[in-house]
């Protein structure tokens, strides 16, 4: 029998958010969170070898910075405040390829920090743009100075100099996993079934992991049969081969090596999908239904595309749409891509989409604290 939403809040195993001390912090705190997450789901339509299909997708672009970061960047610094682990005026310090600086120079910011955000400079100029219209400051890492893990590097050497910066550690930090295990997930599973349906399995990229297994564990927690996916570009196979291997394009995942808050061994069989093909599939999602998303998206919807069809044309499958297209306008997202031999989107034929509400804030999933 499927759990009954009022069966939802803390029985469900959900934690409710912590609570901060100081009243000022928490009111924008909580002004934020009313701006991140909870975002609409698409049941886009389509045909593919000559049957009809839909594929399920939250659509991130929704968020405050426009990305599904802002759901980590806000529980990061929520749990940092309520653990005392970061004071009002601290810098905060972060290694990202993207999205996550986006997110954590804005909510930062709004929460009167100083961001600083160590990227390798081979990122698109609109994310170096963006993160600096938001106040923050942006340090190039080139591939001679160590790339992302060079980055890395770089953020935990300013924090072992001085006790006032805070680094998220977004590849480590357990409140990234627990953004979505509170918020995606849920919204997810609850969005179905105020449609009337229930969810066999959930697919995301890798970056850091915290979408695929925060949501993840949520979805098996209210289905344990849920069948939970991580994807990686076929360029760059780190998660099946445990490190870096090859180039892609596909931003914000496959960052050089597994982190450490993915466990593989919770999760069903790492599904690939091509550069290219995820390339051809965001144009398509613009150029046909006006969903203008980012790269990853594409990919995101060609690897929910081959676990239905291992699972059956009719099995209800969602993934996310990570971003917008709108950070891509320098990438080849923006150029004519060759259409190879074996890749999926060529047989696609978009053809609707159908939006479904966002939560009652008062009562599927209560993403305030209490
Ligand atoms: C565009 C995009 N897609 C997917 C991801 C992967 O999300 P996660 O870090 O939760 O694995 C990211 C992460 O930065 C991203 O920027």
């Amino acid at each position: 029998m499927l759990p009954d939403a009022r069966d939802h809040q803390p029985k469900a195993g959900l934690t409710p958010l912590p609570i901060v001390a100081e009243p000022a912090i928490e009111r924008r705190l909580r002004s934020l969170g009313r701006m991140i997450g909870n975002t609409p789901m698409l049941a886009i339509e389509f045909r593919f070898r000559g049957r009809a299909r839909v594929v399920h997708a939250k659509a991130e672009q929704f968020n405050m910075t426009g990305s599904i970061k802002d759901r980590m960047a806000l529980h990061i610094l929520r749990r940092a405040y309520a653990e005392g682990c970061i004071a009002p005026g601290d810098a905060i310090a972060e290694a990202t390829s993207g999205n996550t600086g986006i997110s954590l120079a804005a909510v930062g910011r709004a929460l009167g920090h100083p961001v600083t955000i160590f990227m390798p400079d081979w990122m698109s100029r609109e994310r170096v743009a963006l993160i600096h219209s938001y106040g923050a400051q942006v340090v190039p890492v080139s591939r001679a100075q160590g790339g992302f893990l060079g980055s890395i590097h770089m953020a935990e050497e300013m924090a072992a100099t001085d006790s006032h910066v805070f680094l998220p550690r977004q590849f480590a930090n357990a409140a990234n996993v627990e953004a979505h295990e509170l918020t995606t997930g849920p919204e997810i599973w609850w969005q179905l079934r105020q449609n009337g349906l229930e969810l066999d399995a959930f697919l995301a990229g890798v970056g850091t992991g915290g979408t695929v297994m925060g949501a993840g564990r949520a979805l098996r927690r209210l289905k344990p049969s849920a069948r939970i996916h991580p994807l990686e570009p076929a360029e760059s196979p780190t998660l099946t081969r445990g490190h870096k291997v090859g180039q892609h394009r596909i931003q914000g995942v496959s960052d050089e090596f597994v982190p450490v808050i993915v466990q593989l061994d919770e999760l069903d069989a790492v599904v690939a999908v091509s550069d290219g093909d995820a390339i051809l599939m965001a144009q398509m999602l613009a150029a046909t239904l006006g969903l203008a998303v980012g790269i990853s998206s594409g990919a995101n919807f060609l690897g929910a595309l081959r676990v239905q069809d291992e699972l059956g044309p009719d099995a209800v499958v969602a993934t996310v749409f990570a971003d917008s297209n709108k950070k891509y306008l320098s990438t080849d997202l923006m150029r004519e891509e060759l259409v190879r031999e074996g890749y999926l989107s060529p047989e696609v034929r978009l053809t609707g989409f159908t939006t479904y509400h966002r939560l009652c804030g008062m009562c599927a999933v209560n993403t305030e604290p209490r």
